[in-house]
Parts: structure tokens; C-alpha cells; sequence
């Protein structure tokens, strides 16, 4: 279903987010704001707060915030379109649906097309493990597994039958488009040319739902040693891999009752976990982890354990996981099982209350890798000089001196090195690092990029709360002169909503296309410590010293260049060229 532009506008310009939320929120005034205790994640003193003039929800406490349509998104779990249709209704705005392009109809109708189709075969997969003679030994399976009937019926799993053309005859009977059932992946055309066949068969069947519970996919285990031991659906629209994980539609809500999530390999792992009570859990299903998983994961939880198998295989994945987790700043433990145990497998063994007590004892990032190194290398003269090395670098990524030293003593401890020693190692090694892009400017790069970021921040929260400045902005390009891409573009969606607008924050916010960015829309609006009197003027201050700071650094680095290719000193200029490039690279990271 496709909602037009103007009926959004319309939802937002009428509905009052204060009125919304306190359906489901007890809110007390206090200042400008509304307060009250968030509902997305579990705190004892309120940090939610609620702004009607801004109409808009900001979560000091877990970032969350967003308008009263992603609220409502978010609250309930539904989709965008859902949404607009329960506010349009309490409202009594009348949607009709608008004609929209042909490309854009047809995707929408392919898209809408897969998830019927998906749903349809669902119910097929299902009905055969439930009702069919060939799924008995499905239910069989299963139950040797401990998978129970609940489980069986929470998560819809199925049976294929061992047959080439089930799921095609189906297709055929029901008169379902050639087009989306083989873009499904449901189904395959024969080499030959001459029809189609299933490419599931003879398989119990897991659903794979997205987080609005529509399902996206499939995969599909073999019931006994042959190969592939799974099969999935492959991607299509509707199913984009590094975007989905197994069971978050159900695990959700206890990801933010715990503030943490598990995550696991498998569908197994997952199923046996949520059975036994452990449900804040969600599965990679064996694909790498992005930042996109990560990024989704973090609107439920801040902290998350990445439970692996103690195999080299396990480990390697651990170690590759790492870095994205690092890079997007969530506190992240590891938890190696017992050689030989999957999580379902120990769950099976040994319950949940050993599970719980493992994970209790799950190790930081940096425990992990000391000890992986440590298997790796031993603890002889020249292993712990190996693991000195290769710790060295993990080491000096830690922003946190005193977390830094902590580990740094505790890594000293452990390999039986002088404590100063190891420093040294590091401070080496953080030195190497930073030499490599500081040196030309004033100020530390960290710290330059901190004052532009700052800077360019408090410009957006000031275009958010004071869009008449939006004009100047516009007629100077400052745009133009911010060093981070992400605030630019935040930046340029601000200055295409027409200044005069009603609820303009709330409209700036509809064109954000994650509910990341609005959440920071949502974080920067509430920023407002500038006084009303005040804001022209501050403004001004801004965008002079955003303007002048970029045009001094070019304009530095330019001079040194040209002086540079003057004096023929071509190794100094190939160096300076290299540190131009390097500092552009680095004001421009996200
Ligand atoms: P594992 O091989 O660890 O299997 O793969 P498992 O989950 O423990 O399964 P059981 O317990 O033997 O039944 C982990 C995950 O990797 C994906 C699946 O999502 C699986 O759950 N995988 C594995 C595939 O996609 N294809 C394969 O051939 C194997
Ligand atoms: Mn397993």
C-alpha cells in the first residue's frame, strides 16, 4: 500500500505526538517538555521526553526519537504505511490511494507480490509438517531435536515434500505470476527450458520473518547427512541478507526488556535458545555480520554477546565480527562454548540455567583476543613477544586511556612483561597512527574533528529550530563548506522543506530515510540551548566560522604545496599531497 506525500503531511500536520503517545506513556510536564518513563527501553527515572511544539519524542536515555509516525512505527511494530493508516483513522483523514509512477507501482506490486506469495507458501510448508503422511518424519525430526509444538507453531516451521513439482502445481492452481514466483526463488526453471521445479524438497522449512513479520524467505535443512546441509532463499526485494536476522521480529521486545541481545549462528541455536526462556537471541544465519545488522540491532539493544563455537571456524568468525562492533561503539562480549557445543546443542545438554552462568562469565572484545593470541602463540620468550605485537594494534585503538591502561596492565600481568614496557609498545604504535594524518594542522585531528563536528551539529540544530535561517544557509552554500558527509546530508534534506511549513521538524523528519536519521533529527531539535533573541545572531557566528575554518585549511595546505613545487622538493610535496588527501578522507568519515 502506497500513502501519497501530501496525506503524510497531512497525518503530521494534525496529529498532537502528545496526545499519541499518551495512550501508552504516562507523560508529566516540566519545562517545555513532556517527561515520562521510556517504553523502548526498561529505566526507573524518565529520560523520555516529548516536545509539542516540536512535535517530536527524544530518549535521553536510548537515543530513540523520531516523530509521532515513527512512534508509532516503533511502538507498536508495524510498518510506515500501517502506521499512517492508525493515526489517519484516529484523525479521521481520509486516505485515498493516489496514482503513482508505472515503475514505481510495479516495484511496489512486486514487492507486495513476493510477501503474498511468501505467506501463501508458509502456510503450505506448514500445513505439510502438520497434516501431510511424508511430513511424519519431519514431526519426527523435530521432535528428536526437542523442538517443541510451540515453538514448531510460534515460528511456523514446515515441511517440503519430496517431490520436484509440489510448490509449482500450487503456484499453477492458484494462478500466481510467472514473474514473482520465480524472482521468490520458490521456484526454478529446468536447464532444459521446459518448465519449472521446487527448489525446496523434502526439507523442514524455516520462515525467515522481517521485522514487521512479513516473510521474507526461506531456508530449508535436510533431515539427514546429505548435502547442502541448508538452503535458503536467494535474495530478492523483499529478502536482503545483511539486513535480516532470524527471530528479531519475536526477540524484539526482550532485547529491550534485558538492554542485550545474543547473537547466534543458526536457526537451531536460535529456536533452542528462545525455548528455553532465553528470547532476547536473533541468528546470522552463517552470513557475515554488517553495520546494517548492527545498526538495527542497536535500537533494541546497547549491549550484545556474540555466542560462537569453539572451533576454528567459530573463532574466525568471532574475530572478523569484532571490527564491526568496534567501529560502530556497542559494548560487545564474546562467549566461546565448551569445545564440541553449538548453543543448541549445550542447551540441550546441560539447560539453561548453565547457559545463563557461561554467559555471565562472557569476556570483553580485548580478553578475547589476548586469549585467542595466547592459544595461538603460547607463552614462551618468543610467543608472548608475538602477542605483545599482535595486541598492540587493538590496543591503541581504545579511545579511553583509562580503560586503555587497565588493559594494558592486565595484558602486562599476563605475559609477564614490565608494565612500562608494553606501554611503550603502544604508545609506539598510537604514535605511528597519528603522525600519519596530524603534524599540519593546529589542532589534533581528533580534536579538529570533534570542533567541526560540534560546529556543523549545532548548525542543523539551529536550521531545525530557527528555519529562517535556512535562506542564508542556502544563498552561501555553507552546505558546501561542512566536513562530514553525514551532517551534510542531513543538512541538504533540511533545506528542501519549505521554511513556512507548520510542524516543520516533523516534516524535515518524513524525509529521512532510517529511523536512525530521525532519531537524529529528533536528538539535534531538542539540542536548543541557544535563546530565541539570540539565535540570528549565533547563527551568523556559525556559518562565518564554519566558512572560514575549511578556506583557512585548504588555503594552508594549497600554500605549502605551491612552495613546495617551487623549491622542487618533490618528496615534500608528494607528502603533502598524501596528507591533503588523507585529511579530506579523514573530515570526511562518517
Ligand atoms: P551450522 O553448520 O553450524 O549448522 O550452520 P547448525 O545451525 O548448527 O545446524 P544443525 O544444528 O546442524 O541443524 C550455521 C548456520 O549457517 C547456515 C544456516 O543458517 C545454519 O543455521 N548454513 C549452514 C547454510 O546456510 N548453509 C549450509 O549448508 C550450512
Ligand atoms: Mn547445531
Amino acid at each position: 500500500m502506497y500513502i501519497p506525500e501530501e496525506k503524510i503531511s497531512d497525518i503530521l500536520n494534525t496529529a498532537d505526538i502528545v496526545d499519541v503517545i499518551s495512550e501508552s506513556v504516562i507523560l508529566k510536564k516540566s519545562g517545555r517538555n513532556f517527561f515520562g518513563l521510556c517504553p523502548f527501553h526498561s529505566e526507573k527515572t524518565p529520560s523520555f521526553s516529548v516536545n509539542p511544539s516540536k512535535q517530536i519524542f527524544y530518549c535521553f536515555g536510548c537515543s530513540a526519537g523520531g516523530n509521532v509516525l515513527s512512534y508509532t512505527m516503533k511502538y507498536h511494530g508495524i510498518t510506515f504505511p500501517e502506521a499512517a493508516k492508525m493515526l489517519a483513522h484516529k484523525y479521521q483523514i481520509t486516505i485515498e490511494t493516489k496514482a503513482i509512477s508505472p515503475g514505481k507501482r510495479n516495484q511496489l506490486n512486486l514487492k507486495e507480490g513476493l510477501l503474498r506469495l511468501n505467506k501463501t507458501i508458509m502456510g503450505v510448508y506448514f500445513d505439510g509438517l502438520k497434516n501431510s503422511k511424508q511430513g511424519e518424519k519431519a514431526r519426527q525430526y523435530l521432535q528428536r531435536r526437542g523442538i517443541s509444538d510451540e515453538i514448531i507453531q510460534t515460528f511456523k516451521l514446515g515441511f517440503s515434500q519430496d517431490s520436484w513439482d509440489a510448490i509449482v502445481t500450487v503456484l499453477k492452481r492458484q494462478k500466481i505470476s510467472r514473474k514473482v514466483a520465480v524472482q521468490s526463488g520458490l521456484i526454478l526453471e529446468r536447464k532444459s527450458n521446459n518448465g519449472y521445479y521446487d527448489r525446496f524438497r523434502n526439507r523442514i522449512m524455516f520462515p525467515i520473518f522481517d521485522v514487521n513479520m512479513q516473510v521474507a524467505g526461506f531456508g530449508g535443512r535436510v533431515m539427514d547427512d546429505a548435502m547442502p546441509k541448508y538452503m535458503n532463499s536467494p535474495e530478492t526485494p523483499v529478502y536482503t541478507k545483511s539486513r535480516i536476522l532470524y527471530g528479531l521480529h519475536a526477540a524484539k521486545q526482550f532485547c529491550r526488556q534485558e538492554g542485550f541481545v545474543y547473537i547466534v549462528e543458526g536457526y537451531f541455536d536460535f529456536l533452542s535458545l528462545y525455548q528455553h526462556g532465553i528470547k532476547n537471541t536473533v541468528a546470522s544465519l552463517g552470513t557475515a555480520l554488517t553495520s546494517d545488522h548492527v545498526r538495527m540491532l542497536k535500537g533494541y539493544a546497547s549491549r550484545m554477546v556474540l555466542v560462537f563455537d569453539s572451533d576454528a571456524a567459530g573463532i574466525n568468525a568471532a574475530k572478523r565480527s569484532i571490527e564491526i562492533f568496534m567501529k560502530e561503539g556497542v559494548d560487545t562480549r564474546i562467549l566461546v562454548l565448551p569445545e564440541g557445543n553449538d548453543p543448541d546443542s549445550y542447551m540441550v545438554k546441560h539447560g539453561q540455567d548453565a547457559f545463563n552462568d557461561l554467559a555471565s562469565r562472557a569476556r570483553t572484545v580485548m580478553q578475547f583476543l589476548l586469549q585467542v593470541a595466547i592459544d595461538t602463540h603460547g607463552l614462551s620468550v618468543e610467543g608472548r613477544i608475538r602477542i605483545l605485537e599482535e595486541m598492540k594494534p587493538h590496543l591503541s585503538l581504545i579511545r579511553d586511556s583509562a580503560l586503555r591502561s587497565l588493559y594494558v596492565k592486565e595484558l602486562a600481568e599476563t605475559l609477564n612483561i614490565d608494565e612500562k614496557a608494553v606501554l611503550e609498545k603502544v604508545r609506539e604504535q598510537y604514535l605511528k597512527q597519528d603522525t600519519r594524518t596530524a603534524g599540519l594542522m593546529n589542532e589534533k585531528p581528533d580534536q579538529a574533528k570533534l570542533a567541526s563536528d560540534r560546529r556543523e551539529e549545532q548548525l542543523i540544530s539551529m536550521m531545525l529550530n530557527y528555519p529562517e535561517i535556512l535562506d542564508e544557509i542556502k544563498r552561501r552554500d555553507v552546505l558546501a563548506y561542512f566536513y562530514s558527509e553525514k551532517l551534510k546530508r542531513i543538512g541538504k534534506k533540511i533545506i528542501s522543506v519549505d521554511p513556512d511549513t507548520t510542524a516543520f521538524i516533523t516534516n524535515v523528519m518524513a524525509k529521512m530515510d532510517t529511523n536512525e536519521d530521525q532519531a537524529l533529527i529528533a536528538s539535534y531539535a531538542m539540542n536548543d540551548i541557544v535563546s530565541e533573541q539570540d539565535m540570528h545572531q549565533t547563527a551568523l557566528v556559525i556559518i562565518n566560522r564554519i566558512i572560514r575554518v575549511r578556506t583557512k585549511q585548504e588555503n594552508t595546505l594549497t600554500t605549502k604545496i605551491i612552495s613546495a613545487e617551487k623549491g622542487c622538493d618533490a618528496e615534500l610535496m608528494e607528502l603533502l599531497k598524501q596528507k591533503q588527501a588523507e585529511i579530506q578522507q579523514l573530515q570526511n568519515r562518517l
